[in-house]
């Protein structure tokens, strides 16, 4: 290395090609850096007689800048290349990856169809809170504290506070809406409810309700059967059987549960409406005055009717569920099973 002249590397520079990644490494070993021939000719200014130091240092330096020129280039034409063959092997052609679709969970499905049937039944959609008071839930809605009622509910009562409780019914909705707004009132609730209840395939310590309330100058009984009809005709499909049975609730007067013919097993008797032929979907009747005054409302002047059913329910019967844990257990073979619904 140290024989060839200075010349004779300007040539050899001249002449390399650099049309691979190998032969730019090459490259890079022989003139650049601290081992290279360029760093070995400037080593060697001190052998040079002073006179002709300064001519060589410029020829030497020209060298270098030369070589690392040539190398800069190479190595961006490398580069320009290997990315033009990886935008050639795209082929544009193929089919794109599938994406899944998502789906609502079933009880986002049944709760958007119940909301939207009753929308055009004229019914406002409310929220109102999960963690309510005393008053709300269970008071005003005339249950006092000794009353028997509130045994039918268990409830759960929040840490330290007895007068805080995880609503156990979307009635408690109902007292926030009197006592915000003035009749007429026309609302429907939906949303989640709790209750101290040992989990099984029929009853769940989470579940969702939604509730209803009607209040006008003029509101019959007969008015509270025809929407609840139309509301069964639309929702599980015309020509489903209805009907009514006497109840109680301490918050409606007269009260009522209404029933729907089995769909599974057509009113023959099977395990889900117990032999009988029918299955409850819903508590509802007539606000009962003491709830009107509760709520300041004169029922001199006014009258109304409120109802409240299960979502679980109604999606285990519409879709053949028979398991109300599977609401909560987000798996996906179950959930995937509502796409496009
Ligand atoms: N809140 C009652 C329940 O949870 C249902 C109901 C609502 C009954 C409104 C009558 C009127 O069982």
């Amino acid at each position: 290395m140290s024989e060839l002249s200075l010349e004779q590397l300007q040539q050899e520079l001249a002449s390399a090609v650099l049309d691979t990644p190998e032969a730019v490494e090459a490259f890079r070993r022989r003139w650049i850096g601290r081992k290279s021939v360029v760093a070995a000719l400037m080593q060697r200014i001190r052998e040079i007689p002073p006179e002709q130091r300064r001519a060589y240092g410029q020829q030497v330096n020209a060298l270098k800048a030369a070589a690392e020129a040539k190398f800069r280039e190479a190595v961006e034409t490398l580069k320009a290349q290997e990315l033009e063959a990886k935008q050639a092997a795209i082929d544009v052609t193929l089919d794109g990856v599938p994406l899944e679709p998502g789906a609502y969970h079933p009880l986002s499905v049944v709760m958007q169809q119940v909301v939207s049937i009753f929308r055009e039944l004229g019914f406002e959609t409310v929220e109102g809170p999960e963690i309510v008071d005393d008053w709300h839930n269970f008071t005003a809605l005339n249950t006092p504290e000794d009353h028997p009622a509130r045994e039918m509910q268990d409830t759960f009562y929040v840490h330290r506070h007895p007068d805080w409780l995880l609503r156990t019914h979307t009635s408690a909705v109902q007292v926030y809406e009197m006592e915000r707004r003035r009749p007429p009132l026309r609302i429907i609730s939906p949303g989640r409810v709790y209750r101290n209840e040992t989990i099984s395939a029929r009853a769940h310590c989470i579940f969702h309700q939604v509730e209803g309330l009607y209040i006008d100058t003029v509101v019959t009984f007969a008015d509270l059967k025809q929407t609840l009809y139309t509301f069964v005709q639309r929702f599980f499909g015309t020509g489903t059987g209805v009907r009514f049975r006497p109840s109680y609730f301490p918050f409606t007067e007269p009260s009522a549960e209404m029933d729907i013919a089995c769909l599974i097993c057509h009113g023959k008797g099977c395990s889900v409406c117990k032999h009988t032929g029918w299955v409850e979907i819903l508590g509802c009747g007539m606000v009962d005055p003491q709830v009107l005054l509760n709520c300041n409302i004169d029922p001199a002047a006014y009258q109304g009717f409120a109802f409240g059913m299960g979502i679980e329910r109604l999606a285990m019967l519409k879709y053949g569920i028979d398991d109300i844990r599977l609401f909560f257990e987000n798996d996906h073979r179950f959930l995937s099973q509502f796409i496009g619904q």
